[in-house]
């Protein structure tokens, strides 16, 4: 199973934090907004990640995560040349692929809550077509929308419709077989000139293998493409993190609890970072 981290894109509603700053290295609360999808992937046990942005943005993943092998990973890196859609992600990761199961997530979405895990895991375990989520929403003209159909499968999927058709939202946390990569390459692109996600999902829709999980109360949800969402997220995760003496997104505790990484390399992680909280909180993780 592989990963990928969409962290394209000009950011343009996030302007002008954005004028000179890739918008998903921009600060959610004590970290990068990326380590909160990495840390999505990394509870789904994916170790083997590719992470697609700019030419001029990927340096800094680069220089942020390396080869991923600190972690216990595997980290590549692919440019997208201009913004063309979610969808191209597959076309850029073709190689990458290699004809596996593939995620993909938007290096802008950030997820917590006990319930994700097994949401994840549900998911990963279907073998044949491609799984959404779902997550009621009052802006049902910002998002794909999902309608619910029987035996856990989709009725239809639009982007951003005038006309709803249900209340759920998709957020950008995708599964998909070996499939996707042939489908995006299809399919032709929207009016905003996108190779669009939802094109993707309709196409399994169509062919009867598109899965919903709704994400069950509890679970939160973020899209940090505006200045208040950004600030709305860094809050919740401030006040959970402070209130709960747990730290969300932390990608070094969960490379250590999911056993790519032993203590040693816990603690050698976390010695540069001891003068913030963060790295003082990595250094007394218990075992
Ligand atoms: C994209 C997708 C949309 C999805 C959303 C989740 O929207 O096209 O289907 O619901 O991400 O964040 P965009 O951010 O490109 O407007």
């Amino acid at each position: 199973m592989k990963g990928i981290i969409l962290a394209g894109g000009s950011g343009t509603r996030l302007f002008p934090l954005t004028l000179v700053l890739s918008k998903q290295i921009l600060p959610v609360y004590d970290k990068p907004v990326i380590y909160y999808p990495l840390s999505v992937l990394m509870l789904a046990g994916i170790q083997e990640i590719l992470i697609i942005s700019t030419d001029i943005d990927l340096p800094l993943y680069q220089r942020l995560f390396d080869t991923g092998e600190q972690l216990g990973m595997s980290f590549s890196y692919k440019i997208q040349h201009e913004p063309k859609g979610i969808a191209e992600a597959f076309i850029i990761g073709e190689d990458f692929i290699d004809g596996d199961q593939v995620v993909l997530i938007l290096g802008d979405n950030i997820f917590y809550g006990n319930e994700l895990e097994s949401v994840i895991r549900k998911a990963m375990k279907r073998k044949t077509g491609a799984t959404v989520l779902g997550y009621p929403t009052d802006s049902p003209g910002s998002f794909g929308i999902v309608e619910l159909g029987d035996h856990g499968k989709a009725l239809s999927i639009e982007e951003k419709p005038e006309n709803p058709k249900s209340k759920y939202a998709v957020p950008g946390l995708y599964f998909y077989d070996n499939q996707a990569v042939e489908i995006a390459k299809t399919i032709t692109p929207s009016k905003r000139g996108e190779l669009e996600i939802t094109a993707v999902n309709e196409a399994y829709l169509k062919k009867g293998q598109l899965y919903v999980e709704l994400l069950k109360n509890g679970t939160a949800w973020f899209d940090t493409g505006t200045h208040d969402s950004l600030l709305n997220a860094a809050n919740y995760i401030r006040n959970i993190q402070k209130n709960n003496r747990l730290y969300i997104g932390c990608i070094e505790e969960i490379a250590y609890r999911k056993g790519f990484i032993d203590r040693e390399q816990l603690l050698k992680l976390a010695g540069p970072q001891q003068n913030s909280d963060y790295g003082k909180y990595l250094m007394n993780i218990e075992e």
